[in-house]
């Protein structure tokens, strides 16, 4: 096994450092990444709240989140005391300019220098951003060497993130903005880049003369649970589909780059974005659909309506389905079909792409089915691909066709455990690594191709479709595909 390399010392400063995700993924991540040796002295992480914390109150908190998010195989009481001994809390809010000034003497006292990176990671509603952004530059906390992180949504919408754009470029340059897509950070999702281009059999195939359509599905069995204040003004259009489905969707169509690295691999998914069918009102209400869970049945438990975890009326999507196509030479009618959602009977994130019968049926069907070939890249769980494909059955009396598979378990292949998306993306951000991040181009042009969705479905009438907890979503969601002649791969 490659051991990864240590990291620079750096002062990685968390903006929501009490919050659900510093709690369930970040520090988890640190604490990870810090068992594996990655992190050196000098590596200092400090959790900005409003809470009225102290440093041992925060290291209390962290300890507790720790024992909760990591698997307890992993937990080390000698890692553990070494990262709280990393940890330190500031209170601060936003508004008192005297609490950045108390920020910055924190950051100073006992630095290694002027020069040590600093990361800022802003784990806080996105409306805030800029004015964080602002208060870092006005107290003398931004350097060559620090590192801004964005996590997702930029915005709510397309004006909304040039907006933040702009704030947050007045301050930091394009190279020192993390824009954080986990999913880029997920192995599987890396593995994708590489199936298709280190490897010659797929290319050939990758096409419109030989894909008949893809399917992209990323499906949770959650509900909104805590987090319902934000969800409800977000909804899966914005949460899922504006940026991981369609990250997947660019790293399955984009063209190859001559090589990996940061501005050839962001350049080449732009252009898939740029190729995206724009969306009209008479598409969206063909092509897109909204749906919302209701009471039902979920990992066999009772699970409550959208509306009780929300606490009142609402027209948030919690599923969506869509087609599209990806208008360029390679891709030309192939359609692709997008869907997510909570409270599904299943979690799982998967990429479909269905092949074309072939070209002459020279097998009599009664001795028989053919289904056409697919390739299953299968994001989690369980990362892998299997490939369908269609075999003899062994034996005598004629040729009797059967569906067989190929199955590649990362797991089963490598006999190592994938590491959470955030450990890789959090030392990329300390080494600089901007390749995994979305770029300013790509975040834009992104909310652009959802902008026709959004601006139709705040028509006072639009009201999403109901689908019971524990059920695949909405009927319209099995008609979208079927009336194709399609229909969904089975996932479960
Ligand atoms: C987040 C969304 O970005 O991704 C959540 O805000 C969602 O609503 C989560 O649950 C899914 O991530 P994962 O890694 O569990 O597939």
């Amino acid at each position: 096994m490659v051991l990864p390399s240590v990291v620079e010392p750096c002062d990685f400063t968390v903006f929501g450092g009490t919050g659900d995700l510093a709690l369930r993924k970040l520090l988890p991540a640190l604490y990870l990444r810090d068992r594996d040796g990655q992190l050196p002295e000098g590596f200092r992480v400090i959790g900005v709240s409003r809470a009225e914390a102290d440093d041992e109150a925060y290291r209390v908190m962290v300890r507790d989140a720790l024992t909760q998010h990591v698997r307890p195989q992993d937990l080390d009481e000698d890692v553990v005391g070494r990262l709280l001994g990393r940890l330190h809390h500031v209170t601060l809010d936003i508004e008192e300019i005297g609490d950045w000034h108390l920020l910055h003497a924190r950051l100073k006292e006992g630095a290694p220098g002027e020069d040590v990176i600093r990361v800022f990671y802003l784990a806080v509603a996105p409306a805030l951003f800029g004015a964080i952004c602002q208060h870092l530059d006005e107290v003398g906390l931004v350097t060559e060497r620090s590192r801004v992180v964005l996590e997702k949504p930029v915005g709510s919408d397309l004006a909304s993130a040039r907006a933040i754009n702009e704030a947050v470029g007045r301050v930091f340059d394009e190279s020192s903005i993390f824009r954080i897509d986990h999913y880029l950070g997920k192995e599987s999702v890396q593995n994708l880049l590489v199936t298709r281009f280190a490897n010659t059999f797929l290319e050939p195939l990758w096409n419109s003369r030989w894909v008949d359509h893809v399917q992209i599905t990323a499906a949770e069995t959650i509900g909104v649970g805590e987090r319902g204040a934000y969800y409800d003004r977000s909804g899966a259009l914005r949460d899922m589909v504006q940026n991981h489905l369609l990250q997947l969707l660019c790293l399955v169509a984009m063209e190859p780059p001559t090589y990996v690295d940061r501005e050839t691999v962001r350049d080449e998914k732009l252009k898939v974005l740029q190729a995206l069918r724009p969306m009209t009102p008479e598409l969206v209400d063909r092509d897109v659909v909204a749906g919302q869970y209701g009471v039902g049945l979920c990992d066999g438990s009772p699970a409550r309506a959208y509306v009780d975890e929300v606490d009142g009326p609402s027209d948030t999507e919690t599923f969506v389905a869509l087609r599209t196509e990806v208008q360029n030479w390679r891709w030309a009618g192939v359609p692709f079909y997008l869907r997510t959602g909570k409270r599904m009977p299943e979690r799982v994130s998967e990429i479909v792409v269905v092949f074309k019968e072939p070209p002459h049926a020279m097998f009599p069907h009664s001795e028989g089915p053919t289904e056409p070939n697919r390739l299953h890249i299968r994001v989690q769980p369980d990362e892998g691909m299997q490939l369908h494909m269609t075999a003899k059955e062994p034996g005598p009396g004629g040729i009797r066709l059967r569906p067989v598979s190929l199955d590649l378990s990362y797991e089963g292949a490598f006999g190592t455990r994938s590491p959470d998306a955030y450990e890789r993306l959090l030392m990329d951000v300390v080494r600089g690594n901007t390749t995994l991040f979305m770029r300013r181009d790509e975040v834009e042009a992104a909310w652009t191709w959802v902008a026709p969705i959004l601006d139709h479905w705040s028509r006072p009438t639009h009201r999403p479709r109901r689908y019971p907890a524990g059920t695949d979503g909405p009927a319209a969601a099995t008609t979208l595909i079927e009336r194709d002649g399609r229909s969904w791969q089975e996932t479960a």
